[in-house]
């Protein structure tokens, strides 16, 4: 068994392996090119050992920010690969908006001002923060207005890709509702290097596809494709991490003495209308909402934990999740079966797949996500026993993308970025 000092070094070999000079790739093979909320947690992890190299890396990430402030969620920087979809596939130079690189046309969840917040309160970088405030606010602001369909301030996702949870079961009957015509030729890249049973199924991708030359042929234009998407959602964790990342926004424009009170309003409106929209008195879980079905996604999926750490559930609606959801065998706690937290669907849902990508498995990202949301709540020996086992995974199976939460072996990607990254934090964080 490795001991702590040696997992860090590890951690550390991990992200200086996928170095790719002014990005980090997520993982060596499957993901060449810079990706939006894992580079964020990327720099968290390089700022414990390498400072300059984690603002690089933000730096690099804001080089793909377009003109009206969408931050994409990949940004290609040149580099060869037989990554689909390729950056020719995306066709942003139809949109006046399109930045001089290259990139996606679609977003993710908006980690980043909550990473440069946190790196900056372990060791201040004021100049840093001062340079990259105004993109993050202009990000912030094309989401509470390019993504905001229903004026409630609470933002829409358009694209399962946007939800970071690609192949989530949140997104089943949405994509089901799709009938994917006149799709353009494409070849899936992703299989040839992680087996198929681990990957989003092919009808996914007919549908992820399908979206996306829908998005190229409106020219990426945001009024358009909020009319005209057929998967226009609500999610829990999109809103959840923009409100965190909105907290924090607002603390840094406070200290740097910048006007704040649109932030403030965007805050009061997300807070305003959240559980509302979100969750479900019945059952005691948090849903997300179909905008085009006018009906919640009622499907149970630890993305329901999220509000935890946007500090967004009540007291009482923390309590019901963890008492009869987070505690229950039936759904999330371990069981003869399965020995690891957290899988990302209840165990209770017909579409759970140990294997599959976001059917299933554990991910360091949610975990970590969850530890905040459990100590934010009081929770704190659950927080203690998730950032543990969290660790020892890693240490048992190396850094995967994801695990199998039967037996803990590792899945998709090796050597991937975002585990190296958190087990950084969750190790020196504790
Ligand atoms: C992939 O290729 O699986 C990514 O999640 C899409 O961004």
């Amino acid at each position: 068994m490795r001991n702590s000092d040696d997992l860090l070094r590890q951690a550390q070999a991990v992200l200086r392996a996928n170095d790719a000079g002014v990005y980090t790739c997520p993982g060596p093979r499957q993901y060449p090119h810079q990706w939006n909320w894992d580079s964020a947690v990327i720099a968290l992890g390089l700022s414990h050992f390498d400072l300059p190299r984690a603002l690089v890396e933000i730096r690099s990430l804001l080089r793909g920010q377009w003109r009206d402030g969408l931050m994409p969620h990949i940004v290609y920087h040149g580099r060869p690969s037989d990554y689909f979809p390729d950056p020719d596939f995306w066709q942003i130079t139809g949109s006046p908006n399109a930045p001089e690189v290259a990139t996606s046309g679609i977003t993710q969840p908006p980690l980043l001002a909550s990473i440069v917040r946190q790196i900056h309160a372990r060791t201040p970088i004021p100049a840093f923060v001062r340079d990259v405030y105004p993109a993050l606010l202009r990000w912030h602001r094309w989401l509470h207005t390019a993504r905001d369909a229903d004026g409630s301030g609470l933002v829409c996702i358009i694209h399962p890709w946007e939800s970071g949870t690609d192949d989530s079961p949140r997104w089943l009957w949405a994509m089901q509702r799709i009938t994917p015509t006149h799709l353009p030729a494409y070849h899936r890249g992703d299989t040839r290097h992680v087996a198929h049973p681990e990957r989003p199924y092919d009808a996914d991708y007919d549908r992820f596809v399908y979206l996306i030359d829908l998005f190229r042929r409106h020219s990426y234009e945001p009024a358009a494709l909020l009319t005209h998407s057929p998967f226009l959602v609500q999610d829990v964790l999109f809103n959840a991490v923009l409100y965190r990342a909105d907290e924090d926004l607002l603390a840094l424009g406070r200290e740097l003495g910048e006007p704040t009170d649109e932030i403030v309003g965007w805050l009061h409106r997300m807070r305003a209308g959240f559980s509302a929209r979100f969750w479900d008195e019945t059952h005691g879980l948090y849903f997300d909402y179909d905008m085009r079905a006018g009906a919640p996604i009622a499907v149970n999926t630890a993305l329901t934990f999220m509000p935890l750490y946007a500090g967004l559930a009540s007291q009482e609606q923390a309590r019901r999740l963890i008492t009869d959801h987070w505690l229950n065998p039936a759904e999330y706690a371990p069981d003869s079966v399965v020995r690891y937290r957290v899988t990302t669907t209840s165990k209770t849902e017909s579409c759970w797949e140990a294997r599959r990508y976001w059917r299933g498995p554990v991910w360091i990202m949610l975990n970590w996500l969850l530890v905040e949301g459990l100590r934010r709540y009081g929770f704190k020996a659950l927080a203690e026993e998730l950032r543990r086992d969290s660790i020892e995974l890693v240490r048992r199976s190396g850094f995967w993308e994801y695990y199998d939460p039967r037996d803990g072996s590792g899945c998709g990607s090796p050597d991937f970025s975002w585990s190296a990254a958190l087990t950084l934090e969750l190790l020196i964080r504790s």
